[in-house]
C-alpha cells in the first residue's frame, strides 16, 4: 500500500450534515464530515485526547465532536473547543489532527492520503467522458471483496483471464497476438484490437473523432485506480472505472463507476449495473481464493509470461513509488497492531511539528 495518492473515502450520498462517516484506508482510521457549507472534510479518526473514535461522535458548528469528552475539531484538523477547560484557557498547539486534501467528484468523496505539497501530487483520475454529451455515467456502486487490493488491480490488467473467468463475454474476438502496451504518466495501458476490423475501419473511427479505438483494454492510474474499456463499435463503448479503497491487507472496497455511450435510456441503468456486478462476482470468486493472499514481492515465486506484461508494468511503477519512500511498511503495522494508533502524514506535517500520533511506518526509499 502506498501513501501520496487519492483514495475514495465514502459516497457523497452517505455523508450528511449531522453525522460523521468512518472509513478505514491503508489500515488506518479516518473520519469524514461536512461543514455547514456542505464542504466535505477528511481527518484522522483518533482523538488526540485519549483515543476516542471521532466517527462515533456528532457534527456541531462545523466541527466533528469527540463522543468521549466533547473535544471539537474543525475541518483543518485543529481542536477548537475543549469543554472541560475554562473559557479563557488556551487550546494546546498539539491538539490537532491530520487533515487531508479532499475532492468530491463522480458522487464520491476522495482524499489525498499523504503529505506531498499540492504541486507535487499525482492527480485524481479524470473520467473524461463523465460530463460529455451522449455519454451516461452511472452512480457509484460499492463492491466489497475479502482480498488484497493489488490482487484485484492485477486481475483487471490481465487480458488472458477473460476467456476463462467470464465465459459469457469470452474474448470479444480480440487479437491477443498484437497486444499494445503504452506507458502513461501514472500508469500502464494495455489494448487489444478486434480481430475482424481492418486498419481502414480503425482510421475511420479516428477521423470521425469518436472516442476510443475498437477493441478492449485496461489501464491503471496510480496504485488503486483501474480503467477498463470495451469498444464494440464507435457508438458502443463501455468504460468501467474502479477506484479501489485498500481497507487493510485482506479487504478492499471498490467504488465502481460505469460510463457508456449506448443504452442511454435511464431505465437501462439497472441492467447495465447488473451485468457489471455479475462480471465482478466472477472475478471475486477467483481473487478471494488466490494464494498467497498478498501478491508476492518477488518474481521468482510465480511464472510470468506474455499477457502478464501489464501486471509487470504495474509492479515496476509500484517499485518506483516504493523508492520514493511512499510504500507502507505493513509488517511493522501488523507488529504494533493494538499498541500504536497511526496516522497517515498529511501536508500539515510539513508546516508544523509536535504531532501526537505516530506517522504510519514507511519502507525506506532510495534516498534514505
Ligand atoms: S478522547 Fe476525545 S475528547 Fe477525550
Ligand atoms: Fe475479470
Amino acid at each position: 500500500m502506498y501513501i501520496n495518492f487519492w483514495y475514495p473515502i465514502c459516497e457523497s450520498a452517505e455523508l450528511g450534515s449531522d453525522a460523521p462517516v468512518s472509513a478505514q484506508v491503508l489500515g488506518t482510521q479516518l473520519v469524514a464530515f461536512r461543514d455547514s457549507d456542505s464542504a466535505p472534510h477528511v481527518l484522522s479518526n483518533t482523538c488526540v485526547h485519549r483515543g476516542g473514535s471521532l466517527s462515533k461522535g456528532l457534527v456541531t458548528d462545523d466541527c466533528v465532536v469527540c463522543p468521549y469528552h466533547g473535544w471539537r475539531y474543525s475541518g483543518d484538523g485543529k481542536c477548537q473547543l475543549i469543554p472541560s477547560f475554562g473559557d479563557d484557557s488556551k487550546i494546546p498547539a498539539r491538539a490537532k489532527l491530520d487533515s487531508y486534501p479532499v475532492q468530491e467528484k463522480y458522487g464520491i468523496v476522495f482524499a489525498f492520503l499523504g503529505d506531498l505539497p499540492e504541486g507535487e501530487r499525482p492527480p485524481l483520475y479524470e473520467i473524461e467522458q463523465f460530463n460529455r454529451d451522449s455519454w451516461r455515467p452511472s452512480a457509484p456502486v460499492i463492491i466489497e471483496l475479502q482480498a488484497y487490493y493489488q490482487r484485484s488491480m492485477e486481475n483487471g490488467l490481465d487480458p488472458v483471464h477473460n476467456e476463462f473467468v467470464h465465459p459469457l463475454q469470452g474474448n470479444l474476438s480480440l487479437n491477443m497476438d498484437a497486444l499494445e502496451f503504452t506507458d502513461l504518466d501514472w500508469g500502464t495501458k494495455l489494448y487489444a484490437y478486434m480481430d475482424q476490423l481492418d486498419k481502414d475501419a480503425l482510421e475511420l473511427a479516428h477521423l470521425q473523432g469518436k472516442p476510443g479505438e475498437l477493441g478492449a483494454g485496461s489501464s491503471h492510474h496510480g496504485p488503486n485506480t483501474l480503467i477498463t474499456s470495451i469498444d464494440l463499435s464507435v457508438d458502443n463503448n463501455f468504460t468501467q472505472i474502479f477506484f479501489e479503497q485498500p481497507v487493510d491487507e485482506n479487504h478492499t472496497r471498490i467504488f465502481f463507476i460505469n460510463v457508456r455511450n449506448c443504452m442511454l435510456e435511464p431505465d437501462k441503468d439497472e441492467s447495465v449495473k447488473n451485468i457489471n456486478v455479475n462480471i465482478a462476482a466472477e472475478d471475486i470468486r477467483i481473487i478471494e481464493a488466490l494464494s498467497p493472499v498478498r501478491t508476492p514481492d518477488t518474481t521468482t515465486k510465480e511464472i510470468l509470461i506474455g499477457g502478464d506484461e501489464c501486471v509487470v508494468g504495474y509492479r515496476k511503477l509500484l517499485k518506483e513509488w516504493e523508492q520514493r519512500g511512499w510504500r507502507v511498511d505493513m509488517a511493522a503495522m501488523r507488529e504494533n497492531e493494538g499498541d500504536i494508533a497511526y496516522a497517515i502524514p498529511s501536508p500539515g506535517r510539513r508546516e508544523s511539528g509536535n504531532w501526537v500520533l505516530d506517522p504510519i511506518p514507511l519502507m525506506p526509499g532510495a534516498g534514505s
